[in-house]
This record gives C-alpha cells, structure tokens and sequence, in this order.
C-alpha cells in the first residue's frame, strides 16, 4: 500500500509516472531494452532526452537564448560552478534567506568577494529578507537568490528583487514548475530533481546562452563544471544520468497532460490553504514562517513542544503520514506538499492536524 509521503526530498512523485516506467523498465518503445541500457549516443536515447527538454521549454516557456542543461551533482555542485562561470570580476551578491543560500554563498567567497546583501538569519530564517535596486552592487557579476527555502518553509512568490542589470541567479530546487515564473528575468536557474522534477541524480540549469558562452573565470575550472562546454556538447559531455532524465521526462509530459505550470499552482494553492487554514484557526499550533513569505511546497509548524511535535510525527505515521518531521536546522514539522502530492493527501493531514490538536 502506498502512504501519503510528505518528505522533502527525494520525494513523491506522480503514480502515473510510476506506473507507466514499471510498464516500460524491462523493454521500451520496441527496442527491445530497457532505457537503463542504451547507450546515450543512440538516436533511440537522443529522442528521450530532446523529448524532455523539448517538455520542459513548453512548461517553461523557455526562449530559445537560454540552454536547458541535465547535469549531475546536485544542486550544491551549482553552488560550485555559478561562481566558477559568472564571477568574472570576482565579486557577486547574494541573499541569504536559508540554509542552502548561506552554502551557496559560503562556496560563492572561495572565487571572489560573495557579499550577503540581507540575510533573515536573524529570525531564524521565517522571513524573506525584503530589498530595493539601491541595496545591490551594480558592478557585481550577478546576485543569487533561492526562491524557495525547503527547510523553514518560506518562498519569494511574487516580487523577485529588482535587481537592474546584474543578472539573477535563482535555485529553484524546491519549488520549480510549482508556479509559473518569467524566465526572461533570469540569468540562470538551477534545480536539484528529487523535489518536482524526478528521481535524484540529476540537476537542471537553465542558462542564457551569453552568460554561458562567456567561459568560466579561470582554466583550472574543471571542464565538467564548465557551462560552455556543457552547453557545447548538449549535457553530453560525458555520460548523463540517462535513466532520471528520462523519468523527469515522463513527469514534465504528466504535468504538460494536467494542465502545466500554472494549473498545478493552482493545486498547489488548494492543499497549501488546506494546511495553513488549520494553522490560523488553531493556538495550539505555531506556523513557523511570517504569513507574507509563506511557501506552497513546504509547510513548516510546531505543536507546544518538541516532545509533542514528536507524537505528531509518529502518529500520523501510524495513519499512512510519512516523513512529518521537520529539518533539524528548524525543527517541529515539515509537510512537503509539491507538485505530486494530491490534494486527498493534503486533506488526510489537515483531516488529521485537527484530530491531534482535539485529542491534545
Ligand atoms: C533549496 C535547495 N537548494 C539546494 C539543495 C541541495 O540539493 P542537492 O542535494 O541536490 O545538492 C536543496 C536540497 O534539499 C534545496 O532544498
């Protein structure tokens, strides 16, 4: 029996996507293999893999400027290589509003001067740190931004920083193709799979080509981290992750099939309210971000104390509510709803937030 799966990732993904690769593992499309076992050079490979990125431009609306690249090591190894091909001038802006933004510009200061702009730590990271043009560096070489902190639970919605002309680097990883964004303001965006893209073990970069093309800042840049060479040689370089390409493949069609991008906004609209309306009708409860900044793909709360954030966590176990507890960093529960969470799913746990509070 399947459970409700709230982890934050490796995560859900859409059963249909299940379902159709079990069908397809052992032989696909008449090729008499699986598509573990082709080799990428094969045009029977070529097409899954242009398939894909073909999938993810629709959902995207990506222009035809930028490159869609599949690559490995995760998105921490792009905390690596955006300062590695953009810091030209050796200085970038950064916004720390989370854990994995602070790593990111820890890793951006071993190539330049990595300025954090504004930061939330102060609170614990429950907030997006608010800016105007004036706060940034018109000469830095590009400002990093996460649009979605998976561990506290907040997410940069609606206004993304004017940041002028510096292009703006964003990690999705926790929140791509859960909302409809405008490509064309971005320099680059990079996502880690395991949330709303597929299985872990690869990791999308959409890049402008230009940006690209420029070459990394110095020859010692390993030339698997090199963006020109991978956009060069189609995310082909070496061998790619060939079989989680193609599973996000049958998860960019599964979203193309319901709707897109800003149909599952939508859903995902419907089973966040679900979690937060039970937050704000309870004191017993404590949402963990401010309500402005609050994130529809993680929803992070307490109980009155750890013990019972606990007894949450495995009671709801025991009713088929998996992976409830939240990151160390920031404690008490986490419900990672994203794109493959359902909204029966999203309704069982608010169904059982309001039993546990009445039983407290
Ligand atoms: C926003 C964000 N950035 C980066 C990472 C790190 O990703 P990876 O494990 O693919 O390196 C995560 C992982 O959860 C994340 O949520």
């Amino acid at each position: 029996m399947r459970v409700y799966n709230f982890a934050a990732g490796p995560a859900i993904l859409p059963l249909p996507v299940l379902l159709r690769a079990q069908s397809e593992l052992v032989e696909y499309g008449g090729h008499g293999m699986s598509v573990m076992e082709m080799t990428h050079r094969s045009s029977m490979y070529k097409s899954i893999i242009e398939g894909a990125e073909a999938s993810l431009r629709r959902l995207m609306d990506i222009p035809d400027e930028y490159a869609v690249l599949f690559l490995q090591g995760g998105a921490t190894m792009q905390f690596s290589a955006v300062p590695m091909n953009l810091m030209h001038t050796g200085k970038a802006d950064y916004i720390v509003s989370g854990n994995f933004a602070g790593k990111a510009a820890q890793e951006g200061a071993k190539y330049g001067e990595a300025r954090v702009v504004k930061t939330s730590k102060d609170r614990n990271f429950a907030y997006i740190p608010r800016t105007v043009r004036a706060d940034f560096d018109p000469s830095a070489d590009y400002l990093h931004i996460a649009t979605n902190n998976t561990i506290y639970g907040t997410s940069l919605r609606t206004e993304l920083p004017d940041c002028g002309n510096l292009p703006l680097v964003a990690d999705m990883s926790s929140n791509i193709l859960s909302e409809p964004y405008d490509i064309n303001r971005f320099g680059l965006v990079y996502a880690g799979a395991q949330k709303n893209i597929g299985p872990a073990g690869v990791t999308v970069v959409i890049v402008r080509k230009d940006l690209a093309e420029e070459g990394p800042i110095a020859e010692y840049v390993p030339t698997m981290l090199r963006y020109d060479t991978q956009v060069k040689n189609e995310s082909m370089y070496n061998t790619p992750p060939t079989y989680a390409i193609y599973l996000a493949g049958l998860v960019f069609e599964e979203l193309e099939k319901t709707g897109g991008v800003a149909a599952a906004k939508e859903r995902n609209e419907a089973k966040a309210k679900l979690l937060y309306d039970v937050l704000d009708a309870s004191s017993f409860y404590r949402p963990v971000a401010d309500k402005a900044d609050r994130s529809i793909m993680n929803v992070t709360f307490t109980t009155p104390d750890p013990d019972t954030d606990a007894r949450f966590v495995k009671e709801a176990a025991a009713k088929g509510l998996v992976n409830l507890k939240g990151h160390r960093a920031a404690g008490g529960i986490r419900a990672s709803i994203y794109n493959a969470m359902t909204i029966e799913g999203a309704s069982a746990l608010a169904e059982f937030m309001r039993e546990f509070e009445q039983k407290a």
